[in-house]
């Protein structure tokens, strides 16, 4: 019969092929129907002339109108960078609004309300757990996980808000491992950095430069080797997020030669930028007469100090250490006195009182596409696994993430290499809500050509642009992982 729509003549690739430009793609309905070598038909039709056809992007960890976050992106101006930047997916957080407040089922309500209608591509929701209390674990997650479609909890090692114990990540871990939920943790030693911050005070090393002398490579290389210790010892797998550290990521590579399901996370800053971009006399050209503009690069971990630190983790990204790469994005506007600005108190800049993270929801998958598949150093597939697959199964979007029959039509299609006019990215060509990126002045010989969210073209660079409004996403419940899970060692004392 006739489809709503068929895409055609491009490389197809999922996380594990890639079929020929003769391929035939069906959608019906906002589902994909049929996968053809002959010609099919349709009431409108894509001709990818030979770029990339790949799966819609899939952002796993993306902060979004949290109250901690003041000055930062909503779900409506966040999300709108999404088909821009090839993203059709995002899992932001809904946070435990404090450590003495437990409903966390209330919290999440919250979110929805805040998010329907609010957002130009689908989400989901993963939780923040800054107090793992029994009336959390036993009542509110199972319910969550069942009700909600909710079925991954992240956890800190860091900050003051948020820290657990050792002894709380493993509560959880176990928690965890009985409800089938994946736990992110971000592992870094909160004592190293509370010491040495101390010691940057007294001697009045504040400018926002220190925020990574602060949080040295020690610190996320000890905590990763602790939860992977902590992980083991529960017997569940863990997904270590925002990894900057090749020796870290390395550890992590040990684990998973020894079969420990252990997956890990990094994101665009580790790959692309230095601790440099924190200076105020840095080598690049963004900074000018604004001694406190090194603020726009504050982040946790924070970027590391040398290129050899990055090609680490490249090789991370194309060794197969890496399981999904996600923006991160949490950022704060640069020139608010809530935001970045914050930093700055009567004139003194204090990196501690900046609030951390960047913007990087729109950028994600076309750098990644421009420096890893268009330079060579990752296949396409690799690509695929990294920013739609591997999300996709490791957090439990079972119709999304991939190119087969029955899964949502969810797509970003490429233009064929050389066919689009390079450019230098400035801030004013992105659609989230914040005054800068820390992209700008980063060359792209690629970019989302077409984006498509269940079946509609959501994002048509050459023609219209934003096709989605606020009220095209819509909220999707997640099954359980599809990773490895637990081994069930020690069952008689766990279960
Ligand atoms: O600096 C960052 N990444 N802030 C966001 C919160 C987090 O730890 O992911
Ligand atoms: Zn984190
Ligand atoms: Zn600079
Ligand atoms: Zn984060």
């Amino acid at each position: 019969g006739q489809f709503d729509l068929v895409i055609h003549n491009g490389l197809v690739v999922v996380g594990s092929d890639v079929m020929p430009p003769s391929t035939y793609i069906g959608i019906k309905g906002g589902v994909i129907e049929q996968i053809s070598a002959t010609p099919l038909t349709g009431k409108k039709i894509i001709d990818a002339e030979g770029g990339y056809i790949m799966p819609g992007g899939i952002d796993s960890h993306v902060h979004l109108s949290q109250k901690n976050t003041p000055a930062g992106d909503t779900f409506e101006s966040g999300t709108r960078s999404a088909p821009p930047g090839g993203t059709t997916t995002v899992i932001p957080f809904a946070i435990q609004n404090s450590k003495e407040d437990f409903d966390l089922v209330s919290a999440v309500e919250e979110y929805h309300t805040v998010a329907k209608n609010s957002s130009y591509c689908d989400y989901g929701f993963h939780v923040i757990i800054s107090n793992p209390n029994d009336e959390i674990l036993k009542t509110q997650l199972p319910l969550l996980a069942q009700q909600h479609g909710i079925t991954s909890v992240k956890v800190y090692t860091t900050y003051p808000r948020y820290r657990l114990s050792d002894e709380q990540v493993l509560e959880i871990l176990l928690s965890n491992r009985k409800l089938g939920i994946t736990t992110m943790i971000h592992a870094e030693n909160a004592d190293i950095i509370d010491f040495i911050g101390k010691k940057l005070e007294e001697k009045k090393l504040t400018d926002p430069f220190y925020h990574s002398e602060s949080r040295p490579k020690v610190a996320e290389d000890e905590a990763t080797y602790r939860v992977i210790s902590l992980s083991k010892m529960i017997d569940v797998p863990i997904l270590i997020v925002h990894m900057s550290s090749e020796t870290a990521l390395a550890t992590v590579r040990d684990a998973q030669n020894n079969l420990v399901p252990i997956f890990a996370e990094t994101c665009p800053q580790y790959l692309f930028l230095t601790a440099d971009y924190l200076k105020h006399q840095c080598s690049h050209h963004v900074h000018k007469d604004d001694p406190f503009e090194g603020a726009k690069y504050i982040c946790s971990p924070p970027l590391r100090q040398s290129q050899a630190e990055l090609d680490g983790v490249w090789k991370a990204i194309q060794n197969g250490t890496v399981t999904v790469f996600s923006s991160d994005h949490a950022p704060t506007i640069y020139d608010h006195p809530l935001g970045k600005k914050a930093g700055l108190v009567n004139g003194i800049p204090h990196y501690k009182k900046v609030p951390n993270g960047l913007p990087g929801i729109e950028t994600r998958m076309p750098l990644l596409f421009c420096k890893g598949v268009e330079t060579g150093r990752i296949t396409a597939q690799r690509y695929v696994e990294l920013c739609c697959s591997n999300p996709a199964k490791l957090y439990g979007l079972d119709k999304k993430g991939t190119i087969a029959v029955g899964k949502d039509a969810d797509f970003v299609i490429w233009y064929p290499k050389g066919k689009m006019a390079p450019f230098v990215l400035s801030n004013s060509m992105l659609h989230h809500g914040i005054d800068y990126s820390p992209f700008e002045g980063v060359e792209f010989t690629n970019w989302p050509r077409y984006t498509i969210l269940r079946g509609c073209v959501v994002w048509d660079r050459d023609n219209g642009g934003l096709m989605a409004s606020k009220s095209t996403g819509q909220y999707v419940k997640r099954t359980g992982s599809s990773m490895p899970g637990p081994m069930g060692k020690l069952s008689y004392i766990f279960e």
